[in-house]
């Protein structure tokens, strides 16, 4: 067997590969965890190095020689990872705990397509004691949840659920460090995901998620043994997952709801997290209906040309001051591409300037800066992603019987949502433009739903209640989702 030298310059690493495997799979196997938004189909362009001075993609560049490697990935390491949910209230009423320890640990885990965050709770009086964070490893093998379901399933679950185990184990590790403790001492982890991330933890198959109609193959509230799932906690400590609702509407989603009060409150509340896929609840106390739009991973960055996760050098905001774009660049230096929340100020701009019109048609490539610049076909793929979810929010209103301008209150969870700027949302369309000023952002309050459970056994068994009483509405099959998502695609009139 041919092996040949090949030296990841940025990382400081060098390793001895076998010819004919690609520069992509040789990153994986040395731990870099690299992006592949498609997950090395060759399409993304987002697995870009640099060898022999010019850019080539990783997933398609075989190893045939000795190579020094430049992945640039030190910089683009430093994502902006969201953990603070809406700091409500939380009581302290765990129930019975495992083991016999004096000071028990309790953990909490938001599993999320792009990033995971754990929180490290004191047993016995429930205060927060730390959170940390880091990028789903996961991403290497795709950006968003159907690519990562077949990867599965042609490869097998193992490297998928080892992957992101060790990060788990590696961030409860590091928290119990930091406060002089170990993380055996933890009796209780509790945690949420998308049903494609349950399974994918859990090792359970993901052929139904992969195909329409996606059913998750387990929705039920699950306790269980973590050491059965490799965790490095008390041998005896529980491990909980909270419900999926159906298709990718999942524990993270549940989480959303057991830290809000969309099941209790009069006003009729929409509550949007946005990822690599959408997930939409509309209801009040009369009744609650849910359903996850396939937006795709544009707002991470994904199939936008420039596009990037919010990390430092992107471009997060942009403005239109006397006719000339304003933006604003994460950590302040040179703009090196452009995240969801930029794309969207971004658009928004451009129809306000007259730059592209209401069909999403652009005269020419925009440029932000000298190497930032939004094309027809970055425009093309957002207005593919806000289709899906405004479509989405009409869809849940027609099953409602409701006018989207009857909706009194929007929270919009997770990460994007909390750096979006609402008026963009509404300009572009994403979100109805009758919605703007009614816009909350609520935090990681999947998180924050999974801190809740640990804490408090009473609202675990709600979770199992709130699964239960929310409606799933599975969009592909709805006979108006086509026609609506095709009306969605263009901006609203009034900006364009
Ligand atoms: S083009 Fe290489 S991972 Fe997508």
């Amino acid at each position: 067997m041919i092996k040949y030298r090949i030296t990841f310059a940025d990382e400081n690493r060098s390793l001895q590969v076998e010819a004919g495997k690609t520069v992509l799979q040789t990153q994986i196997d040395a731990g870099l965890t690299p992006d592949a938004f498609c997950g090395g189909k060759g399409k993304c362009g987002k697995c870009k190095v640099v060898i022999d001075g010019k850019e080539v993609l990783a997933c398609q560049t075989v190893i045939d020689r000795d190579m020094t490697v430049y992945t640039g990935q030190q910089k683009t390491e430093q994502a902006q990872i969201l953990a603070e949910g809406s700091q409500a209230q939380l009581a302290f009423l765990p129930g019975d705990l495992p083991g016999d320890l004096d000071n028990p640990l309790l953990g909490a885990v938001d599993i999320g397509s792009t990033s995971v965050v754990a929180y490290l709770m004191d047993g016995k009086t429930g205060e927060l004691l730390g959170t940390r964070s880091a990028l789903n490893p996961q991403r290497q093998f795709g950006a968003d949840v159907v690519n990562r379901c077949s990867y599965a399933l042609t490869n097998g679950a193992e490297i998928l659920s080892g992957c992101i185990r060790n990060t788990i184990n590696t961030l409860f590790r590091e928290l119990a460090r930091e406060l002089g403790r170990v993380s055996e001492e933890i009796v209780r982890i509790v945690m949420v995901g998308n049903s494609c991330m349950h399974h994918l933890f859990l090792e359970i198959s993901t052929k139904n998620l992969a195909l329409a109609p996606y059913t998750p193959e387990v929705t039920e509230a699950l306790e269980l043994r973590a050491a059965d799932y490799d965790l490095h906690v008390h041998p005896w400590a529980q491990l909980w997952w909270l419900p999926n609702i159906g298709g990718f509407v999942g524990a993270d989603t549940v989480g959303c709801l057991v830290a809000s009060d969309l099941d209790t409150c009069e006003e009729m509340t929409l509550l949007v997290d946005i990822g690599t896929n959408g997930e939409l609840v509309l209801g009040n106390r009369d009744g609650i209906i849910s359903c996850s739009t396939a937006a795709g991973p544009a707002f991470e960055g994904a199939k936008i040309t420039c596009g990037m996760r919010g990390s430092v050098g992107a471009i997060d905001h942009i403005s239109l001051e006397n006719g000339e774009f304003r933006i604003h660049v994460i950590g302040d230096g040179e703009a090196t591409g452009i995240c969801g929340s930029g794309l969207l100020d971004g658009a928004a701009c451009l129809l306000k300037a007259g730059k592209i019109d209401e069909t999403g048609r652009m005269e020419e490539t925009c440029y932000f800066t000298d190497r930032v610049y939004l094309n027809q076909r970055d425009i093309r793929e957002l207005q593919l992603a806000k289709a899906a979810i405004a479509a989405g929010i009409q869809i849940l209103c027609q099953r409602k019987g409701i006018r989207p301008a009857d909706i009194q209150r929007v929270l919009i969870a997770g990460a994007f949502g909390n750096y979006l700027d609402p008026a963009s949302a509404c300009a572009i369309g994403m979100l109805p433009p009758e919605l703007a000023g009614k816009i909350t952002s609520v935090g990681n309050a999947a998180g924050e739903g999974a801190r809740m459970a640990a804490l408090n056994r009473g609202q675990f068994e709600r979770s199992k209640v709130l699964a239960e009483k929310a409606e799933f509405v599975e969009l592909a099959l709805d006979p108006d989702f086509q026609d609506v998502y095709v009306d969605e695609m263009e901006f609203p009139e009034e900006y364009a």
